[in-house]
């Protein structure tokens, strides 16, 4: 990237945006409109996504073992997850392009919001899902925004290898393989800074399926870095579901991860560290999450599962100052609250 930017200047400016009444401005992914893809602004289809709250949370502090721990809820999206910052930068993209609509594989999140911002947009949404596989809430989204569904037998990465057959050269595939998803989704990285008035943590941890979101997140503080908003870059750690297609956190039952490589670079770059959380250590933390107050869908709580288990292994140490991002709503999944053993 060859941005060159003065950056105490650009700080106060993002923070201006903040509170002006500028439409774009209303989005904590347009506001660094600097750091992202050109698209004329009249193709820009927003949901005023990306205020997401950044919760100190002592109760899942003492859960973990850590000394301070906040969660960035990005289940406080316009549509309950944190696909909503991508999936702006995605649907305008594909607007600006002409494209007649969108289409992606997906365990629930990811269609409900391509379905919200194609409807926004004008645009057609189709999604394939695997049958059976994803919640209630997420369907009903899709539903009432008009996507058309496709379910597929098998698992999300059944659905995913049949993503060639529905594309057509007017159809734009928003799965998180579209690199202008990253580039929206990066933007969760800079409101982690934003809120700690720019000071780093020391561990940022986040549950993985497809691995885009650690892809993006990766390279949104990289890029902090390299326009020395920061100066050194936070430790990553991606929770897995050892479950893996067949876990009851079912946004995040992916065999296959299509970021892979990405994602394995920005672990690598950050001197980061993965991981699998069983199920049940998965159940017991969004218990936890939820008795302060705050709550998430099972595949989020992985996270605070994950930091769990390497502060017991000893690969975090206690005094750490800990970042863990929240993915979805705690709505996004209302009947797992039956598995949650308090
Ligand atoms: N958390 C939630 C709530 C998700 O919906 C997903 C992915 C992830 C975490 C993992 O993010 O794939 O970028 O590593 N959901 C995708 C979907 C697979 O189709 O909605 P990732």
């Amino acid at each position: 990237m060859e941005r060159r930017l003065d950056p105490l200047g650009y700080k106060r400016i993002v923070r201006e945006r903040r509170g002006s009444y500028e439409p774009l401005f209303a989005s904590g992914v347009w506001r660094y409109r600097e750091l992202l893809p050109p698209i004329d602004p009249t193709s820009i289809v927003s949901l005023a996504e990306g205020n997401m709250p950044l919760y100190e949370a002592p109760g899942g502090a003492s859960y973990a073992g850590v000394d301070r721990l906040a969660y960035l809820h990005l289940g406080m999206n316009p549509t309950g997850s944190f696909k909503d910052l991508g999936m702006t930068v995605a649907v305008s993209a594909a607007k600006a392009a002409g494209m007649r609509g969108v289409v992606a594989a997906s365990t629930g999140n990811t269609a409900s919001s391509m379905a919200a911002y194609a409807a926004r947009a004008g645009l057609e949404a189709h999604a394939l899902v695997p049958r059976g596989r994803v919640t209630q809430a997420k369907l009903a989204q899709m539903l009432e925004y008009g996507a058309r569904i496709v379910e597929v037998e098998g698992s999300f990465d059944d659905a995913f290898a049949q993503l060639d057959r529905v594309a057509d050269g007017a159809l734009q595939i928003v799965n998180s393989t579209n690199p202008f998803r990253l580039e929206g989704q990066k933007c969760a990285a800079f409101s982690i800074l934003e809120q700690r008035g720019w000071h780093v943590p020391d561990w940022v941890v986040l549950p993985g399926g497809n691995l885009g979101n650690i892809s993006a997140i990766g390279r949104g503080f990289r890029e902090a870095l390299e326009l020395h908003l920061i100066d050194r870059l936070p430790r990553l750690a991606l929770v897995r579901a050892d479950a893996g297609t067949q876990t009851r956190a079912t946004a995040i039952a992916v065999g296959i991860p299509q970021s892979r490589e990405r994602a394995s670079r920005e672990l690598h770059e950050s001197d980061g560290i993965e991981l699998v959380a069983s199920d049940e250590a998965i159940f017991a933390a969004k218990a936890r999450i939820g008795r302060e107050g705050i709550g998430c869908e099972p595949a989020s709580a992985a996270s605070l599962a994950g930091l769990r288990i390497l502060r017991e292994r000893g690969r975090v140490a206690p005094d750490a100052d800990v970042v863990a991002v929240l993915t979805g709503h705690v709505l996004k999944d209302a009947g797992a609250v039956q598995h949650a053993a308090v």
